[in-house]
Parts: C-alpha cells; sequence; structure tokens
C-alpha cells in the first residue's frame, strides 16, 4: 500500500496552531457548522494511525473526555516513559530518526499516517515527508504563539487541490505536495 504522510490542522490567520500559553481554545470561537464536521471524519477514514508529538499527546491525554481516537497513535517523545491508563492499548511511544519510526509503524502494518503536533509537522516538513496537508483557517490574528511552520532547508511545492468556506467565516484548503 502506498505511504503517506498526512496533515489536518488548524491554524489561526497569522499561522499559529496554539497560543502563546499552549492553550486551543478560540480555535471553537467560531461555532461549526451544524451539518458538518468540516471533513475530519472523512479524512480520519483515510488513515491507519495517528502519530503525534508528545506535547499534543499530553494536552489531548489532559482534555476531560473519553479517548478520541479510534486508530493506533505513536508517539514521539525521548522523554516520556509511560503510557498515561487513560491512552494504555491505544497510544504507543515511538523515538529515534522519522526514517527509523516510519520504518517501525510501517512494519506493523499502517501505511496512511495523521501527522499531529507543530514541532512534529516541522521536523516533517525538514525531511520533506509530508504529502498532504489540509489546512483551516480560523480568522482571527493571535499575535504569538505555537506556530505550525519554520525554517526549512529547501523550498518546498504544494499544489492546493480543494478550497472550501465553511459557515462563510472558516477556509480549509487542502495541499498535495508537488514532487
Ligand atoms: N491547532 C491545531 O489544530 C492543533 C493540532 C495539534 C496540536 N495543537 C497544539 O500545538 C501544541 C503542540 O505543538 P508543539 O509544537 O509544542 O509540539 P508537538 O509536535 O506536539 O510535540 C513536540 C514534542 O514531541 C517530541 N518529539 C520527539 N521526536 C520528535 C521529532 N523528531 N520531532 C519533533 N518532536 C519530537 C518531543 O518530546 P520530548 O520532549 O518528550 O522528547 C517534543 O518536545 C499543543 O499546544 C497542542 O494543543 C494544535
Amino acid at each position: 500500500m502506498e505511504k503517506k504522510n498526512m496533515v489536518f490542522i488548524a491554524t489561526s490567520l497569522d499561522g499559529y496552531i496554539a497560543d502563546r500559553d499552549g492553550g486551543i481554545d478560540w480555535l471553537h470561537a467560531i461555532p461549526p457548522p451544524n451539518d458538518s464536521d468540516m471533513g475530519y471524519g472523512v479524512f480520519t477514514s483515510q488513515i491507519d494511525a495517528l502519530l503525534m508529538g508528545r506535547t499534543t499527546f499530553e494536552t489531548v491525554v489532559g482534555f476531560d473526555v473519553e479517548w478520541p481516537y479510534e486508530k493506533p497513535v505513536f508517539v514521539l517523545s525521548n522523554k516520556l516513559k509511560d503510557i498515561p491508563e487513560k491512552a494504555k492499548g491505544k497510544a504507543f511511544l515511538v523515538n529515534g530518526t522519522l526514517e527509523e519510526v516510519l520504518e517501525h509503524i510501517h512494519q506493523k502494518g499502517f501505511y496512511r499516517l495523521y501527522i499531529d503536533g507543530g514541532a512534529t509537522i516541522q521536523s516533517f516538513l525538514k525531511e520533506d515527508l509530508i504529502d498532504s496537508m489540509i489546512i483551516t483557517i480560523i480568522p482571527k490574528l493571535l499575535g504569538g504563539g505555537i506556530p505550525l511552520f519554520s525554517d526549512l532547508p529547501k523550498a518546498l511545492d504544494f499544489e492546493c487541490i480543494e478550497s472550501t468556506v465553511y459557515s462563510n467565516k472558516v477556509v480549509q484548503n487542502t495541499f498535495v505536495r508537488k514532487r
């Protein structure tokens, strides 16, 4: 099966994925359209597993809700020694180079991966390992925070294959890496 590393993320208008305190409450400033999950269900039906950074994992673990993912979650971390009770059997620690980590996940039969977390996405982009990005832009200038993008060793071209405006308020663009 074809290997794919895909991003599905929301940013502020100025490109942040979390505010200065690491908070994401601003994401919910605009209520989602009643009849739509803004493509999340279709996207997650197309993935085999998630690979996220430790900070994003800890944010999700901290939510006062049931474990939200049906697919296995691999957590990139050098610091975490154990998976919290809530996510045991559903999330798995991984570390090493991205090549090693991907090889490990592919060997388990997971090929289409949802890559999540700012630092994690940036490290994938640095090695040109991202194949597509669905970016939902919340029309708010946060003025600072955790950025989605950072410096890259070389420019990377993407093609915008779809653009949707939800409730006339939120724009979602789908970019595919042009190789
Ligand atoms: N707007 C959105 O849709 C959205 C989506 C996801 C996350 N978020 C928010 O974004 C914030 C998290 O982003 P983040 O940039 O802080 O980090 P992140 O990518 O979630 O986590 C970074 C951590 O992952 C671990 N890691 C291990 N290997 C790595 C590698 N090769 N590359 C990168 N990281 C590696 C490191 O943990 P160790 O220190 O344990 O080694 C590193 O500190 C949270 O506040 C989260 O809520 C927002």
